[in-house]
């Protein structure tokens, strides 16, 4: 039985250039997305820009352009980046669109009649010089517990203590440098702790994995508080109903971009109908999120959807942060790598590998070191994957015409050991455990290699052109395999593989035939090894 998903990466801000980290988790998107299609499910992947808030707003005014302006620049930027990494969205919007607007409106309205949005008058600091607010991460200060220096407003990097804005010692607005005054502002809140019993069934019904659950349990034991939802002017965003001068915060219209997207691709394609994904049960939502924005997705989204009368995801997948040899991506030490530095010096589907064999479903952090993925590379997709089509293909043109004859009889075992691997490959794809299925995959190119090596067709062609080309005709079938295995991570070292077989687009079920007496196109190039040098000069570059 075929599926029908719908899966969402986080919206990345609009107010800086796609890194490494970002691409952590659209190439964990894309690969569950590309095996979905590549098994025959329908499968619609929604991502966009988060243009709203106040750094973004700041930003734009530094750069003395509007905000429409601005986020409409940095959205070509991104979606140019993500081209280059083949990263296939189906559709790449805004939040600040006219769809989002009526949803979040729309969302937040039902909330009001559900009695579940009250208004609370707070103190907080205010920046007399820029005439603005200071949200927790427009303030530092030093931390109330350990006395460290220059932190924010919401918790210590030093000890992790977590605190109140107000608790730090000697403030200074983030702007300004100066000390900041408390000031008086009506603000808007979500009550949370409405929709406890919602969130909390949610919960157990197998949509996140057990540490994450745990996580979550433990957040229920402190209890839900009420949600900070409004933000006062100057703001860029939209403007709360029925007030003059109150936005709404920027994580209340950021997930229902994932809504609104839909609905501008839905209305701009006529492929679906945005009600029968968002409230039906046909759809399945996946949603693939970075540890650090868990509490929004599992506590907040669930809660906003359920009030609106949308469905609730069907999964809320986890990763962890990427390093750089073991440190925190950093500006200063050159670690912080741009998509767009990556992509001048080096092949981007080597990354889309890299971090396949280093992703699985668990919100453990990943390292990207230049030694282990310069070895990597050269190892498994170079040593163990190209090089069987290009030694292969160079015999069947030399000895066989250039044309596929019968797969040799001593090759059935290696052959069905391979197509063996598939549920296996299929069940690790669909868990997110894809550091496994390369285990598995390479290990189905250590049987090719041990048996190509066994029958040596180089040699045989000298005696027996015949009969080395039935070797090589096992070998490239084996090849097909792989390629279809790897497909979701290498889609265009496929496609070139598919030019290479004379081909139509490979799909799973293509491993249940074998290709016979039928011509293959001549080797063309489909990827060259790295030097450790070349790897070395993404890093450091000007962020
Ligand atoms: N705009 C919000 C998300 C809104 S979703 C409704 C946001 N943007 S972000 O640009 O800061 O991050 C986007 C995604 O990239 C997040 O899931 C985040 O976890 C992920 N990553 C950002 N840096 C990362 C690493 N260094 N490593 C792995 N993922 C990282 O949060
Ligand atoms: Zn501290």
């Amino acid at each position: 039985m075929t599926r029908k998903l719908l899966v969402t990466s986080a919206l990345p801000y609009a107010n800086g250039s796609i890194h490494l980290g970002h691409l952590v988790e659209h190439i964990q998107t894309d690969i569950f997305v590309r095996f979905q299609k590549l098994i025959g499910n329908t499968c619609y992947y929604m991502c966009a820009d988060d243009s709203h808030g106040t750094a973004i707003m700041l930003s734009a005014e530094k750069k003395k352009q509007p905000p429409e302006e601005y986020i409409d620049a940095i959205r070509k930027e991104h979606i140019a980046d993500f081209e280059g990494f083949y990263i296939s969205h189906d559709h790449y919007y805004s939040t600040h669109s006219e769809e989002n607007k009526q949803l979040s409106e729309d969302i937040y309205l039902k909330a009001s009649e559900a009695g579940a949005i009250k208004t609370k008058d707070i103190k907080q600091y205010f920046c007399e010089q820029t005439k603005l607010f200071l949200s927790d991460r427009f303030i530092k200060g030093e931390c109330p517990k350990c006395g460290e220096p220059d932190q924010y407003g919401d918790a210590c990097e030093a000890c992790f203590h977590t605190y109140d804005a107000t608790e730090l010692s000697n403030p200074y607005s983030v702007y300004s440098g100066e000390k900041p005054i408390l000031k008086n502002s009506i603000h808007y809140f979500f009550d949370l702790s409405k929709f406890k019993t919602i969130i909390y069934d949610w919960i157990q019904e197998d949509h996140v994995t057990e540490p994450v659950k745990n996580k979550l349990e433990e957040w229920f034991k402190v209890g839900l508080k009420d949600w900070d939802i409004s933000r006062d002017a100057p703001y860029f965003g939209f403007l709360i109903p029925n007030t003059r001068d109150k936005y709404f915060y920027v994580w209340l219209d950021a997930p229902i971009g994932y809504m609104a997207t839909t609905r501008h691709w839905c209305d701009t394609t006529k492929k679906e109908k945005f009600d029968t994904i968002w409230k039906s049960k046909e759809y399945e939502i996946h949603h693939f999120i970075g540890k650090d924005i868990l509490y929004f997705h599992t506590l907040f989204w669930p809660a906003m959807l359920h009030v609106g009368g949308y469905q609730l995801p069907k999964k809320v997948n986890v990763h962890g942060f990427l390093t750089v040899n073991n440190e925190k991506m950093s500006k200063s030490r050159g670690t912080f790598i741009l998509a767009s530095d990556y992509l001048k010096h080096l092949n981007p589907e080597f990354l889309r590998y890299y971090y396949a064999a280093k992703l699985t479903s668990g919100v453990d952090d990943l390292d990207f070191s230049t030694d282990d993925f310069t070895n990597k590379i050269n190892s498994d997709v170079l040593g163990k994957v190209v090089n069987i089509a290009s030694r292969l293909g160079a015999i069947i043109h030399k000895y066989g015409d250039g044309k596929l004859s019968s797969i040799s009889d001593n090759a059935s075992d290696m052959i069905d050991a391979i197509r063996a691997r598939s549920d296996k490959i299929s069940e690790y794809y669909e868990a997110l455990e894809f550091s496994k299925a390369m285990k598995e995959i390479m290990s189905c190119a250590d049987i090719a290699n041990q048996f190509i090596d066994s029958v040596a067709p180089w040699s045989v062609a000298k005696e027996d052109a015949p009969y080395a080309i039935q070797l090589c005709t096992a070998g490239m079938n084996a090849w097909r395999y792989i390629m279809i295995y790897l497909k979701p991570v290498l889609p265009q070292i496929v496609k070139g593989a598919e030019e290479l077989l004379d081909s139509d687009s490979l799909e799973w079920k293509d491993l249940e035939t074998v290709i016979e007496d039928t011509p293959i196109n001549k080797y063309q190039h489909l990827a060259s090894r790295i030097r450790l040098e070349d790897v070395e000069k993404i890093i450091g570059q000007e962020a």
